[in-house]
């Protein structure tokens, strides 16, 4: 079963929205299986967003991540991976469909809510970032309806 990254950025923790996200995930019926609010070092944001270093807009991504406090969890369910990215939506806020949490809370893709793991090895290499590769195994009793 897949695990994936996921994170509420600064301007979605700053506007109350971490229990509107976490709900969503819960309420599709993923497993939280690790989370935490963390501040957000220079090192970590460079780390996280190595892949975009070359980027105009790098600069800006990392001090945005660090400019206020990010949510981190770790989701654990049968294809999670590729169902959150279709949760949160396109990249672009004006590009993303209704209903996604991009579209619904967003409008620029600088502050665009939420991070998602976008394939299994950026899961495991991000899951290994945040949380040190941690997360807990438990069962919910109500897994046999999901
Ligand atoms: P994440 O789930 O956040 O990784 O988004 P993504 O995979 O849909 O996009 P990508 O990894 O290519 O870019 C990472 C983040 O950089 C995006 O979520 C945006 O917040 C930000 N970003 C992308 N393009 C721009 C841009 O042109 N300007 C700024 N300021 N930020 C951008
Ligand atoms: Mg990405």
């Amino acid at each position: 079963v897949e695990r994936t990254f996921l994170m509420v950025k600064p301007d979605g923790v700053q506007r109350g929205l971490i229990g509107e996200i976490v709900s969503r995930f819960e309420k599709k019926g993923f497993k939280l299986i690790n989370a935490k609010l963390i501040q957000v070092s220079e090192e970590l944001a460079k780390a996280h967003y190595a892949e975009l270093s070359d980027k105009p807009f790098f600069g800006e991504l990392t001090g945005f991540i660090t400019s206020s406090p990010v949510f981190g969890m770790v989701w654990e369910g049968e294809n999670v991976i590729s169902t959150a990215r279709a949760m949160m939506g396109a990249t672009n806020p004006a590009s993303a469909a209704p209903g996604t949490i991009r579209n619904d809370y967003a409008i620029s893709v600088g502050m665009n809510i939420i991070h998602g793991s976008d394939s299994p090895e950026n899961a495991e290499r991000e899951i290994g970032l945040w949380f040190g590769g941690e997360t807990l195994s438990y069962d919910k009793a109500i897994n046999k309806w999901i």
